[in-house]
C-alpha cells in the first residue's frame, strides 16, 4: 500500500513538473515582448504615417491645444497625474526614453492595454501631450 501511494505521489510530482515548464515558458516570451522598444513594434509604414502627420500639422494649433488638461484627461487614469503612475502596465512617463515621433505612434495607434487615440484626440491634441511629457520628466 505504501509503494502504491508512492507510486501515486511521484506521477503527481512528475505531471506537476511538467505543467509548470510551459508557464514558465510563456513569462520569459512576455517579459522579452515587454522589453522591446516602441520602435520595433510599430512598421515602417505606421512610422512614416506619423511622420507626415508631424510636419503637416501646424505648430500654432499645437501651441493653442492645452497639453495639460488633455493630459490629466485622458492619460493620466493609467500613467498617473504626474506620469509616475503604472496601471495595467502602462509605463511610466516620467521615466520614458522614447523619441517625440514613438510617443506619437504610441498614442496615435496605441499598443497592448493602452486604446489608440486616433480619432479620439485631434492630430494637434495627440502631439501636444506627447510633447507635453517632457514636461513630466523634468
Ligand atoms: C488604459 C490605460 C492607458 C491610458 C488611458 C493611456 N495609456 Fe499610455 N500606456 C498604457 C500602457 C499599458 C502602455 C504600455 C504599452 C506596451 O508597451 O505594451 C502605455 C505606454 C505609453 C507610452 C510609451 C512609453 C514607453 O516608454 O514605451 C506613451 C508615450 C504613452 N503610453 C502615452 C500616453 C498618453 C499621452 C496617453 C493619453 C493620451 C495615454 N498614454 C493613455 C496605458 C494607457
Amino acid at each position: 500500500m505504501r509503494i502504491f501511494m508512492f507510486l501515486i505521489f511521484i506521477t503527481w510530482l512528475l505531471s506537476a513538473c511538467t505543467e509548470s515548464t510551459p508557464q514558465k515558458q510563456v513569462k520569459l516570451t512576455k517579459k522579452n515582448i515587454e522589453s522591446t522598444s516602441v520602435e520595433e513594434e510599430f512598421s515602417v509604414d505606421q512610422l512614416r504615417a506619423i511622420d507626415d502627420l508631424m510636419s503637416s500639422t501646424p505648430t500654432d494649433k499645437i501651441n493653442a491645444v492645452n497639453a495639460e488638461s488633455t493630459y490629466k484627461t485622458y492619460c493620466g487614469l493609467c500613467h498617473g497625474q504626474k506620469g509616475e503612475m503604472s496601471i495595467n502596465g502602462a509605463k511610466i512617463l516620467m521615466d520614458t526614453n522614447t523619441s517625440l515621433a514613438e510617443r506619437v505612434a504610441q498614442i496615435y495607434y496605441g499598443k497592448g492595454t493602452m486604446t489608440p487615440f486616433k480619432g479620439t484626440l485631434k492630430d494637434e491634441q495627440i502631439i501636444a501631450v506627447a510633447q507635453y511629457i517632457d514636461e513630466l520628466k523634468k
